[in-house]
């Protein structure tokens, strides 16, 4: 399937002056951008008070805006309500798990239960789609949901909406009491109003009224979502999106990518590396200017497969909304990127399938929060470093090769409801489910592989060939039905198939897989600093189980220890991989899968599209591959051809 790429902006019509609208939109034309995203967090010059309804200007923009021939992404603004919505319903906004309101003054400020203020996202939804619905080639609804720390909220309505959500989950107290263990510390409850949301308790709650909490949480913003969606389809057929955030897996994004025609993400490698990864000082140095070289990767993939769950195209449709454009201004340090990065990070995205790639912003606002945030244009509208990068990428599309989607020969599954039980259970510190899974993910990418990521409730696994399913706590039944007729190897574990659904463990004890005679008989967590040595390569960290059973040991540890058992195709690894053990574990199952892999310098990935092989140096150093010399943020792809 071979796909059109453009390239894009986000702009904010609201923070500058009519007349240099205009300008604006030939320089984005000239530049060769295709798309523009307005309007996310104009509230309150949309509605200045309650029902006083201002349109007209956001009218003029769009027009300036396609008289340009630029399309546009009109977002609704519900993540920034105005000052007079808390007037309104005072009682809106999200309480942390403390109790303290979320005060007004930045974004993100709502509770997704309060009915409320979901009647008044609507309501402006609405409004835009009836004026805007036939003019707008795209949607996005609302801004990066669970940005900020935002999914849960300990506030009056949650706890209402929860306590409804467990009588239609549970029907009966009984039931409840039954799934959750409640007998444990005379939790049991004799009515639903009981139940408080489970923050403030003296020790730790019930790990499965906390997952519980979790799954309800999810639900809200999914509902929240929905219901923006159906305001909008009512009155417009253009295609619509969210823009998704990097490790945010406080909700279902899978559940939300089945609402909507595309899937975008905010791609800020430089922040993320700073911000979201626990990686050691000297990795982050090194990749300070050019960030990490697998997690813009990895939310690629995985927002492509959340796009897969729309049922409307045969091709996931996903897009970057928002990519850095030089230094941000959020992160613990924010530094320039290496020139070069931001055609490099575009290239990337189209190498993973990328519709899209659209730069935030176009131009640095001088003013409020993000002042030092790059835009295209400096603040006085020359043209930053950013721009000429962007105008190179411009170029270089009507050249490149139409970038095609395949399917990869390895599926890494990921589960937000496994992230949940991870969460609520760590069982040790570290012991997180993103961080084992993107361990996972870059262990395959240093053997030059692409991925596909999978959703758990994947029931047919045809065309893969290696297939693994770390740290899935709870299998769905669809997805075993798809485990019994695969012909595909699959490595299982750590911590797969551990629990219930109701984060009890199971009998028979885990991972109860048919055909695979193992038993996970102990579990223990381990210091960071007591990684267990293998007989052979490498260590196992942080998570370790002991296995029993028939199935044949393939690895122990220095003592003798079984760490790896494995019958017909399946395979389970009890404990958590270093990369040394990992690269031994993934040669092995791509040997056994006849999956060819490759001998990467440390700083070079790969990804297969279709036909065309690119290549791409993540380092600050010119790096040496295949008879070329690959310099610091070099790309270079390779078609069948030449
Ligand atoms: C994103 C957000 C944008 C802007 C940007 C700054 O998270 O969607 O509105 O704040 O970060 O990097």
């Amino acid at each position: 399937m071979t796909l059109t790429r453009t390239l894009g902006t986000c702009y904010y019509p609201e923070h500058w002056p009519e007349d240099i609208w205009a300008e604006d939109a030939r320089r984005m034309a000239d530049l060769g951008l295709t798309w523009v995203r307005i309007g996310e967090f104009a509230w309150s010059r949309l509605e200045p008070a309650p029902g006083d309804l201002r349109l007209d200007w956001m009218a003029r923009a769009i027009d300036t805006l396609h008289d340009a021939g630029l399309r546009v992404v009109l977002g609704t603004p519900t993540a920034t309500p105005p000052r007079w919505m808390l007037d309104r319903h005072p009682d809106m906004v999200a309480l942390d798990a403390m109790g303290r309101a979320r005060g007004f003054g930045s974004r993100r400020h709502y509770c997704f239960s309060h009915d409320g203020y979901r009647a008044e996202a609507v309501r402006i939804t609405t409004a835009l789609a009836k004026r805007f619905g036939h003019l707008v080639a795209a949607w996005q609804t609302d801004n990066e949901y669970g940005c900020h720390d935002t999914i849960y909220s300990y506030s009056e309505p949650a706890r209402r909406a929860f306590r409804d959500w467990l009588a239609q989950k549970y029907q009966s107290t009984e039931a409840l009491n039954r799934a959750w263990g409640n007998v444990f510390w005379s939790m049991d409850y004799d009515r639903f109003d009981q139940v408080d949301l489970p923050n403030l308790t003296v020790t730790e709650p019930n790990p499965a009224h906390a997952l519980d909490f979790r799954r309800f949480s999810s639900d809200q913003v999914a509902r929240f979502n929905a219901a923006q969606v159906a305001a909008i389809r009512a009155h417009s057929d253009a295609p619509i999106s969210h823009n998704y955030m990097g490790r945010i897996t406080e909700f279902d994004h899978f559940a939300l990518g089945a609402q909507m025609d595309i899937a975008t993400w905010d791609s800020y490698p430089l922040g993320f590396l700073e911000d979201r990864l626990e990686e050691a000082a000297d990795h982050k140095r090194r990749y300070a200017r050019q960030g990490d070289p697998d997690f813009q990767a990895f939310h690629h993939d995985l927002y492509r497969a959340v796009a897969a769950r729309f049922p409307g195209h045969g091709t996931p449709r996903w897009w970057v909304m928002e990519q850095q454009p030089g230094p941000v201004n959020w992160a613990p340090h924010n530094p320039a990127p290496l020139p070069g990065m931001v055609r490099f990070w575009t290239w990337e995205a189209f190498a993973h399938g990328a519709e899209c790639v659209s730069y935030f912003r176009w131009r640095q606002a001088p003013f409020a929060q993000e002042q030092y945030h790059a835009g295209l244009l400096r603040p006085d509208s020359v043209e930053a470093e950013g721009f000429h990068e962007a105008a190179e990428v411009a170029r270089e599309l009507s050249a490149a090769p139409l970038v095609e989607l395949s399917q990869s020969p390895v599926a890494l599954m990921f589960d937000y409801a496994a992230a949940w039980a991870w969460a609520v259970q760590p069982q040790g510190q570290g012991c997180d489910y993103f961080r084992l899974v993107f361990d996972i993910y870059r262990g395959l990418r240093k053997l030059g592989l692409s991925v596909d990521i999978i959703p758990p409730d994947a029931d047919r696994l045809d065309g893969y060939k290696l297939v693994l399913v770390p740290g899935a706590v709870t299998l769905t039944a669809a997805f075993q039905q798809a485990l019994a007729t695969t012909q595909a190897q699959v490595i299982l574990g750590p911590r797969t198939n551990a629990k219930t659904a109701a984060l009890s463990i199971p009998l028979p004890l885990p991972p109860a897989v048919p055909g695979l005679d193992v038993t996970v008989s102990r579990v223990e967590t381990l210091r960071p600093d007591m990684p267990v040595k293998m007989a052979g390569a490498g260590h196992v960290t942080l998570w370790y189980e002991q296995l029993d059973g028939s199935a044949e040991v393939l690895d122990r540890d220095a003592t003798g220890r079984p760490v790896t058992m494995a019958a017909g195709t399946l395979t389970y690894v009890g404990g958590w991989p270093d990369a040394d053990f990992l690269r031994h574990l993934l040669l092995r199952g791509c040997a056994k899968a006849g999956i060819a892999t490759l001998d990467l310098p440390p700083d070079i990935r790969v990804r297969q599209a279709g036909a065309t092989r690119f290549v791409f140096n993540h380092g600050p150093d010119p790096v040496d591959f295949e008879g070329r010399t690959l310099p610091p943020a070099g790309v270079t792809w390779r078609d069948p051809e030449n």
